[in-house]
């Protein structure tokens, strides 16, 4: 929840892969951001009274049929406007201007030469190296606007109006290959809209423990945690809020990493938490046999965990709350606008909850990215060690071990993973990956060991850099730690002959296998 004093950008979302990214660099600046679907109503927008709009791209073509086009309010009104690439488009569409297909689509880097200095442009080092990724491009001008930056296969790459309030980027300035990206954005964000930069994570801090005890009022609240980062730094940020009122429950659903129970005991210990413990590995192994379809899993251990916790509450005695640390990409990635950023996965703390759920729900990170909630952790004291854990999924080692999950199949992963995890470890490289893991696959190949015939497990590694999950390239590790991690495995873990590491990117691929 965000201080209604504090300033806000409004991103219109056009189906663009890269939407979340204008959201992640507008909140770099620490103003705060949020992204609404492109069909948004201007009321629903004038009541949270953003201070500017930004247009997202998007894969579609203005004049195409059932292209998305928002209410042509949101160029006409008073605020300041930023169109990138599709959004730059329709605005040029809606104001009188026309937008053309070119001859080949431009893709990749450009530079871009400033004409003018505007408030957009002022400090902007000339050429401008860009990312391009566009079929159309403007054919004519909408009046009253001036082509202030051009490339090579672009006349008009930036536009401005003549009181220099709207712009358009025919280029992606939320992306890294556009170096000048951050100082346009700013310009834009600080400058032309005139936001105050006091989204910080402090202030995120004093205004969620001020809304929480003001939610919950003396009741009690359940959280659930599953000793990852977000549900622990929740933890943390619930206990702040209101101290005893909060009961912190921790299920082990058997689909955790090596150990992962007891250390998360010790660690809710270390930062004074009282945890509740349950172990339910039974009931969640047992709603799982036989099940293989990775969002059949998803919506069983999301069941799985609510049927759980009111079992667990029966015994706590009444909460009227529960706390869950659901992240701004999961809801985002709920919303479908019908483009590439539209639903790809379940995640089970959106997706799955039943209808007759008995708690109110407290979720003070809907709106944080994973950065974020780490920086919240920071800002209470949690553990650097904690903090910078890699992320783990909901649904556990359950989308890993891919197809039938047993007992056997699930140990044999955990033995694995633990293996390439402490390599990594040794190599110091675990805090540069985002998030690194062992993945069981649903075959056997054929080996050798000694002089006999194996026919057994393949494990395959993966290892991805990435800034929040939405995105992710395979890390280039080093080939004599692959090769150490893989010669452990196949003579430690018993049941496992070949080991492979995933050198797939998201997109196309996704970080997990399921
Ligand atoms: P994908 O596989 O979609 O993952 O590229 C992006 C990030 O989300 C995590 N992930 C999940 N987290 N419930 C969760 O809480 C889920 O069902 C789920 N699926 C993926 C994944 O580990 C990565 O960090």
């Amino acid at each position: 929840m965000r201080d209604p004093s504090q300033d806000l950008i409004v991103i219109l979302d056009f189906g663009s892969q890269t939407t979340q990214l204008i959201a992640r660099r507008v909140r770099e600046l620490n103003v705060y951001c949020e992204i609404h679907p492109y069909h948004v109503s201007p009321d629903a927008i004038d009541a949270l009274n953003p201070s500017g709009i930004i247009l997202s791209g998007g894969p579609a073509s203005v004049y195409e049929d059932g292209a998305p086009h928002c209410s042509r309010e949101f160029v006409t009104g008073h605020r300041p406007v930023l169109g990138i690439c599709y959004g730059m488009q329709l605005m040029t569409h809606f104001l009188g201007g026309e937008v053309a297909p070119t001859t080949e689509r431009e893709y990749g880097h450009a530079l871009v030469e400033v004409s003018q200095r505007t408030r957009l442009t002022a400090n902007i080092v000339d050429p401008l190296h860009v990312w391009m990724s566009h079929g159309d491009r403007l054919h004519r001008l909408p009046d009253g606007f001036t082509a202030i930056g051009r490339t090579e296969n672009a006349p008009v790459a930036i536009m401005a109006d003549a009181d220099e309030r709207r712009f358009g980027l025919q280029f992606h300035p939320e992306v890294v290959h556009t170096k000048e990206g951050h100082e346009l954005l700013s310009n834009f964000v600080l400058g032309v809209c005139e936001c105050s930069p006091t989204w910080t994570m402090e202030s995120f801090v004093e205004t969620n423990i001020a809304a929480i005890r003001a939610k919950t009022r003396g009741k009690r609240v359940l959280s659930a945690t599953s000793g990852g980062v977000d549900s622990t730094v929740l933890a943390k940020l619930m206990r702040e809020a209101i101290g005893d009122d909060v009961v912190c429950l921790f299920v082990d659903n058997g689909l955790l990493r090596k150990d992962e129970a007891e250390q998360v005991r010790a660690m809710f210990a270390d930062i004074n938490i009282d945890l509740h413990f349950v172990d339910a590995t039974d009931r969640f192994l047992d709603a799982l046999a036989g099940v293989v379809d990775p969002e059949e899993k998803r919506r069983i251990i999301g069941a799985t965990f609510i049927a759980v916790f009111e079992d667990a509450v029966a015994e706590i005695g009444e909460v009227d709350f529960l706390a869950q640390g659901t992240l701004y990409p999961d809801v985002i990635e709920s919303v479908a606008v019908g483009g590439p950023s539209s639903t790809i996965k379940t995640h089970h703390n959106v997706g799955g909850l039943p209808e007759d759920l008995r708690f109110e729900l407290i979720e003070p990170f809907r709106e944080l990215f994973k950065d974020e909630v780490r920086a919240v952790g920071r800002e209470l004291d949690i553990p650097k060690d904690m903090v910078g854990r890699h992320p783990f999924p909901g649904p556990g080692l359950a989308v890993r071990v891919l197809g039938d999950i047993t007992r056997e199949r699930l140990d044999v992963l955990r033995e694995a993973d633990a293996i390439f995890i402490e390599e990594l470890h040794a190599a110091g490289l675990y805090d540069s990956i985002w998030q690194a893991f062992a993945v069981l696959l649903p075959i056997n190949t054929v080996g050798v060991m000694g002089d006999a015939r194996t026919y057994e497990n393949v494990v395959a590694l993966r290892a991805v850099h990435s800034r929040d999950g939405m995105t992710a390239d395979w890390s280039p590790l080093p080939h004599d730690l692959l090769g150490r991690a893989s010669n452990r495995i196949i003579n430690e873990v018993a049941g496992v002959n070949r080991v492979c590491y995933d050198i797939s990117s998201k997109p196309p691929a996704t970080i997990e296998w399921e």
